[in-house]
């Protein structure tokens, strides 16, 4: 089942800007790099630490905590394929971002 989220009045982050805000039981993180927006979980897959706070390097997010850095357009930590912050697409209609949830349905 597919489930689009609108981005909140005010969370659309402007160019080079970011976000965070809660959905559900889900604290996510958006980011604008050069236009294209990026959505992953707010919760580094080491120890947790919000990521939405980390430097920003182009589509490149650094974890406060211990450092790791993680590329948005796939969530793996870099040059790692195993190690992955869960990201999730991004829609853009009529102006409205929609943050695009991909859910198992119910047995
Ligand atoms: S919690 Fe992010 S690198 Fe350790």
């Amino acid at each position: 089942m597919i489930r689009r989220i609108p981005v909140p009045t005010g969370k659309q982050p402007p160019l080079g800007g970011r976000a965070l805000f809660e959905f559900e039981d889900k604290s996510l993180a958006l980011f604008n790099v050069d236009g294209q927006l990026y959505a992953i979980d707010d919760s580094c897959p080491h120890q947790g630490a919000s990521l939405c706070g980390g430097l920003l390097s182009g589509r490149v997010i650094q974890c406060c905590a211990h450092g790791l850095r993680f590329d948005l357009s796939s969530g793996y930590l870099l040059n790692s394929n195993l190690v992955k912050v869960r990201n999730y697409p991004v829609e853009i209609i009529d102006d409205q971002a929609f943050i695009v949830l991909y859910e198992e349905a119910a047995p």
